[in-house]
């Protein structure tokens, strides 16, 4: 059993959205993704940290999630930006059900406990979200669920994930490092940087919590091991 994470696979098998567009380094990103989820064990856990399918609604991003499902272990889904078929938990859950697909959970909201560890996340914001003007609400409530996500481990030690960087070279979202420490979360794992932004990432300790970029580019489409 282990726990791997890697964000942004911007699945899109019934849509129209070659990622090759996006840099050579994207050049066969699903036979890639295949070919490293293959590698995984039934008994494995992976935390797919955003922006996972491009399809707009459920029926657009069913073939995405038949997909991952088809990887071996469990995986544990968070909100990206880009995930426009997101739904209520009731509803997705539904979705899941519905279609067969026993493998996927969501990651919103909640925690998932993971051995003595509890795996915690939520989307995050971004400074980029500026360019819509300030949206306090939606920063506010991004900050709400991520402490009701910590506060969910019930003092168990935590493993963090995020879709968006919570610190980037130049860029600190205070609010948010904050109740990473205040909850002694250990690790925190962020995707969304793509291509030229991966060297503005941060990794490595910043305060007390040891961050990683997972995003599915960085990682050469391969899910990083968190734990064993
Ligand atoms: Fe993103
Ligand atoms: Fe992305």
């Amino acid at each position: 059993m282990a726990l791997y994470a890697i964000g942004d696979l911007h699945l899109g098998l019934s849509v129209n959205k070659p990622m090759n567009v996006f840099g050579p380094g994207w050049e066969g990103h699903v036979e890639r993704l295949r070919d490293a989820f293959a590698q995984l064990n039934d008994g494995d856990v992976t935390v797919l940290c955003g922006d996972t399918s491009w399809g707009i609604d459920f029926a657009q991003s069913l073939e995405d999630f038949r997909l991952i499902d088809s990887f071996p272990g469990k995986k544990l889904i968070l909100k990206g930006n880009h995930d426009y078929w997101w739904n209520t938990a009731a509803k997705m859950k539904r979705f899941f059900s519905d279609n067969g697909l026993t493998t996927l959970d969501i990651l919103h909201n909640n925690c998932h406990v993971y051995g003595d560890y509890a795996l915690c996340g939520t989307r995050g914001w971004f400074y980029e979200e500026e360019q819509t003007g300030h949206n306090e609400k939606v920063f506010n409530r991004e900050v709400i669920r991520l402490e009701a996500s910590l506060k969910a481990a019930g003092g168990r030690p935590i493993l963090a994930f995020l879709h968006y960087p919570p610190l980037y070279t130049g860029y600190r979202c205070p609010e948010i490092l904050q109740k990473l420490e205040e909850y002694h979360v250990e690790r925190c794992c962020y995707g969304h940087l793509h291509g030229p932004t991966h060297k503005r990432a941060i990794e490595g300790t910043v305060g007390t919590v040891a961050y990683s970029l997972v995003s599915a580019d960085y990682l050469g489409f391969v899910p990083k091991k968190i734990l064993d």
